[in-house]
Formats: C-alpha cells, sequence, structure tokens
C-alpha cells in the first residue's frame, strides 16, 4: 500500500465503470440572504504556489534573460500578463517539498556564481531563480510573496536572517547591504512566512509536538521591523484531526496560539477508485481518459473539502475559541496519475480539463461559503504542474479551464461572503455496485455595494436546471453572466488547440426582481447581478 507520504519520501513518483447516471426533474431554487453575512472574502483565497519542481519555476515561470521568449528580466512576460489580468493576490514559493532542503543564500547574488544543488525532487537545481528573482515576479504580477521557509535542514537563525535580508530597513544590516548590492536597497516588507512544509512528512515527519518546539525557536524574536508577521505554521494532510488536536494543544500551552497566523491543510483530490482502494499510486485516474463515473467521482471526493475545513476548524476551537488561526490552504487541487506530462522533464504536469474547472469551481465557492474560516488558499501548481492555471513550453503558452474559472470567480475577491441556499435535485450514481449522491446545483454568493456575485457549479453530464434565484433583503434590476462548459467532458486547451474551452457569456433573464436561469450541464458559471 502506498501513500502520499511513501511516495514523497522517495521523491518518485480507477476504476473505469460506465456508470449509468441518473438525475431528477430539473428544477432548482437558489435563495441569497444579503442581511447573513459569513465574512469578508480574503483576497488571498484565490492564492497560487510555485516550486522548484519538474518544469514550474525553470521553463514556466524563468526562461532567462537572454531567452527569445518574451520576458521581463528573465521572467516569462505571458505568464505575467495573464496573472495580472486575475489579479492574482498572492504566491507560495519555493515549496512544498524542495523548501525543507532549500537554503535561500544559494540563490542570492550574481547568477553566475551561485552553486547548482541536488534538488528534492531529482536533478540539478541551478539556483538561477532566488529570493529576488521571485519577489521581481511579485512586483511584476501585482501578487504578494509567501514565502515557505526550511525548518527541516535549517537552523532558526537561517530564517531570521532570511526575514532580515527580505525586510531591514536599507543601510541597517549586512542582509540590506546585499539585497541593495543586487538593486533593491529598500526593504520588502515581505509579510506571509511558512514555518516548514508539511512536516508531517517530506518537511521532517516530525510529531506534533516536536514540532510546535521547532515553531516556538523559529519564530520567537524574528525582527518585525515595525510590520507584524504572518507566520503559518505546518497543519494537516486532509482529514487527519490527529495532527490538528495535538499541534493546537501544543501550542496552546506553550502559549504561541496568538503568534499563529494560519494552520495550513494540504488536500488533494485523487481517488477516482470508488473505494476500492487507498492506494496512493493505485487510486488515481487518468487526467484526460476518463468515465463518466470518474468525473462524479472526482468531483465528489473534491467536494469532501468542506467536511474537511469543517472537522479542522471544529478541533481547532478546542484550544483556540476564539478562532485567532484561521485555516491556509496552501495547497489543493486534482493529482493524476503520470502520463499526461507535458515532456519527461516536467514530472507531475497533466492535462486540465474541463473537470478540473468544476473542480476549481466548486472548491472555491466552498471557501467563500467559509470565508470566516480560511484566509488563504493556493492552488498546486500555477504552471506546468497538477492543478495548473497555465501550460508553457519554450514559446508555447496556453491558459487552462482552470485560468478561466479564477477570472471568472474574481469580483469575489473582498466582498462580503452571504449565505445562499442552493435547493436542487441531486445526483445519483453508481458507485461500485453502490449508490452514490452529488448535490445538483451548488455554490456561493458575495456582495460588494450594489453588485451581486454568484458563482455555481452544474456537475451534471447531460441535465440543465432551470433555477429561480431570489435575493432576500435585495431585488436584482440587471445582470449578466459567463458560463464555462462543452459539450465534450474531456475539453481542454493545449499547445495545439489553445481555444478548445474558454468561458462565453450568458444573458441573465430578470423578472420582479429574481432571475430566471438555465444552469448547462457540465458547467461553471457566474452571474454578476446588479441590486436596486
Ligand atoms: O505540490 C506537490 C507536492 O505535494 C508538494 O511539494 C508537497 O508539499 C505536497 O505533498
Amino acid at each position: 500500500m502506498t501513500s502520499r507520504r511513501d511516495f514523497l519520501r522517495t521523491a518518485a513518483g480507477a476504476i473505469a465503470s460506465a456508470a449509468a447516471v441518473r438525475s431528477q426533474a430539473p428544477a432548482a431554487h437558489v435563495e441569497v440572504m444579503i442581511g447573513e453575512p459569513i465574512g469578508t472574502i480574503a483576497p488571498e483565497i484565490y492564492g497560487h504556489f510555485i516550486e522548484h519542481l519538474g518544469g514550474v519555476i525553470y521553463d514556466g515561470v524563468w526562461v532567462g534573460e537572454n531567452s527569445p521568449v518574451a520576458n521581463e528580466g528573465g521572467i516569462r512576460r505571458a505568464l505575467v500578463d495573464a496573472l495580472k489580468a486575475i489579479h492574482a493576490p498572492v504566491v507560495r514559493w519555493p515549496g512544498g517539498c524542495f523548501a525543507d532542503s532549500y537554503d535561500w543564500r544559494d540563490g542570492i547574488g550574481p547568477r553566475g556564481s551561485r552553486p547548482a544543488r541536488t534538488n528534492f525532487w531529482g536533478g540539478s537545481e541551478p539556483n538561477s531563480f532566488g529570493t529576488q528573482e521571485f519577489l521581481r515576479f511579485c512586483d511584476l504580477s501585482g501578487a504578494k510573496p509567501y514565502f515557505a521557509a526550511d525548518l527541516r535542514s535549517l537552523p532558526a537563525r537561517d530564517f531570521y536572517q532570511w526575514v532580515e535580508f527580505c525586510n531591514s530597513p536599507a543601510g541597517s544590516t549586512e542582509g540590506a547591504a546585499r539585497r541593495a548590492a543586487q538593486g533593491h536597497p529598500q526593504p520588502y516588507d515581505v509579510h506571509y512566512w511558512g514555518v516548514g512544509n508539511e512536516s508531517w512528512g517530506c518537511g521532517g515527519n516530525f510529531e506534533p509536538e516536536d514540532y510546535a518546539s521547532e515553531f516556538r525557536r523559529f519564530t520567537a524574536w524574528v525582527p518585525q521591523y515595525g510590520h507584524p508577521l504572518a507566520f503559518v505554521a505546518s497543519g494537516p494532510n486532509d482529514w487527519e484531526v490527529d495532527w490538528t488536536r495535538r499541534l493546537m494543544r501544543s501550542m496552546h500551552e506553550k502559549r504561541l496560539t496568538d503568534s499563529i497566523f494560519g494552520l495550513s491543510l494540504h488536500y488533494y483530490t485523487w481517488n477516482v477508485s470508488g473505494g476500492r482502494t487507498h492506494d496512493w499510486e493505485k487510486g488515481k485516474g487518468d487526467a484526460l481518459d476518463f468515465s463518466p463515473f470518474e468525473w462524479y467521482e472526482l468531483l465528489a471526493r473534491g467536494n469532501d473539502m468542506e467536511q474537511i475545513i469543517r472537522n479542522h476548524w471544529a478541533v481547532m476551537s478546542e484550544t483556540d475559541p476564539e478562532h485567532h488561526v484561521k485555516l491556509i490552504v496552501d495547497e489543493w487541487g486534482a493529482w493524476y496519475k503520470p502520463g499526461t506530462e507535458i515532456g519527461p522533464k516536467y514530472i507531475l504536469s497533466q492535462g486540465i480539463t474541463l473537470r478540473d474547472a468544476l473542480l476549481s469551481g466548486l472548491t472555491l465557492d466552498i471557501f467563500q461559503r467559509n470565508a470566516e474560516k480560511v484566509a488563504m488558499a493556493n492552488a498546486a501548481q500555477l504552471v506546468n504542474c497538477l492543478h495548473s492555471l497555465m501550460l508553457a513550453s519554450g514559446d508555447k503558452f496556453v491558459l487552462t479551464p482552470n485560468y478561466y474559472v479564477f477570472q471568472m470567480y474574481a469580483p469575489h475577491m473582498g466582498a462580503q461572503s452571504v449565505r445562499a441556499e442552493f435547493a436542487a435535485p441531486g445526483l445519483t450514481y453508481d458507485r461500485n455496485g453502490r449508490p452514490a449522491s452529488l448535490w445538483g446545483l451548488n455554490g456561493s454568493a458575495s456582495v460588494a455595494g450594489k453588485q451581486l456575485t454568484l458563482t455555481a457549479v452544474n456537475p451534471s453530464i447531460d441535465q440543465a436546471i432551470e433555477t429561480e434565484i431570489v435575493v432576500r433583503g435585495g431585488s436584482v434590476i440587471s445582470g449578466n453572466g459567463s458560463v464555462l462548459t462543452n459539450t465534450n467532458i474531456h475539453a481542454h486547451n493545449d499547445f495545439q488547440h489553445s481555444d478548445a474551452i474558454r468561458p462565453e457569456q450568458v444573458s441573465v433573464a430578470v423578472r420582479d426582481g429574481r432571475v430566471v436561469h438555465r444552469f448547462a450541464p457540465t458547467s461553471v458559471t457566474a452571474l454578476y447581478l446588479t441590486l436596486g
């Protein structure tokens, strides 16, 4: 039996039953309660993640200053432009598992004299892309940086000196002088600092109590230069509440709860075996070639994110009843078996289809419905990797269906999430001889001034859902919308077909302050409604 932990330790690394899917009469009702706010939607839940892994950094983000590929000081220009267009709020770097073997000093100074090292994921790490290249990338894209510090293989001193390098005032320290020597005398004011990554696994195989002691050592007396830092503690893997409970208890006993901004949570959607196996290798399906059963099973397992968030949140309240500590879902997305990589050196890259777009939509809706709990989330990973928004190779660059969902959902960023009740006939599908169910329509709603944004996913392969949308405490006067769908559930963009799937505008019918809308099968929809 292989687990993700085993897989990562070695750094190596369906049931395709034709399911009969039935849905009931298509008639649904959505009620948006303007007067029932859930919380402000942190723009950071639309965050991204890049790691020194396969083709993510080298070729994905970094092409080099002398590349024929259009670039800004070595950074792929098309990627920057695409990120700017969706108002990317934050990017996590340099890992992932890579982070806990990374010495930040290897990635500063003149590029020609940086040392090559062994990369966690295999091969050689040239260190051409380091701290200042990453910060330049963030600056160009308009995103805030979120660092993941090495807790497994470096002492605490290296951590606070990394903070010093990034944030100390001009002229005040040796770090500031080295920063200035690379052309940036002013501090970067990096706010988000992850203290280790997956410390239960590739980040050191710690017990939670031992990790809590390390966290204290790493974060005590880190210089803040007048701008409080947001420390993210290494939290649980998917359903593992034991880590959450023991870590939170230990942090509480050490009086550290108030010094934690967030607890990271990692959840990948990977098992499409329908419960036949929990083996990390055997449970995964193909990214591009999947059955209707695997379509539903992947979305149902993605939908587990909501219960996972609730479980951890409930456990966190045992020692942090005021919920000072928020959840940071800094790795999420679909993870398929190998076979659809861009090429041999692009490990963990995979094809991205309409199915992944629905997973993105339903996941972002979950974060929004839990806006008071989730302070940041980072899709894993931005380019040439698992749940990517873009694919790039040399001069080829393409936006995936995931990208379009982030674009369509962008108006939610910073808005007030409000309760929205979706009443729609549920779906049932055959799960290895047993009936399994999934909601027929679900989504989230937010309000910013007179603008109501309602996003929804219809997972049915064959049924549109005629839906009435009522706004309690408000009245809709006009609206428009955007839908991402296709008659082919396997639809995807690749370098040969960059426009095989993209969103289309939809008109919105408003009657007496209400909306009647037909949600297409296999779709992600965003409705932008103006309130009177
Ligand atoms: O995103 C790929 C890997 O998955 C990350 O490096 C690690 O943190 C996680 O297990």
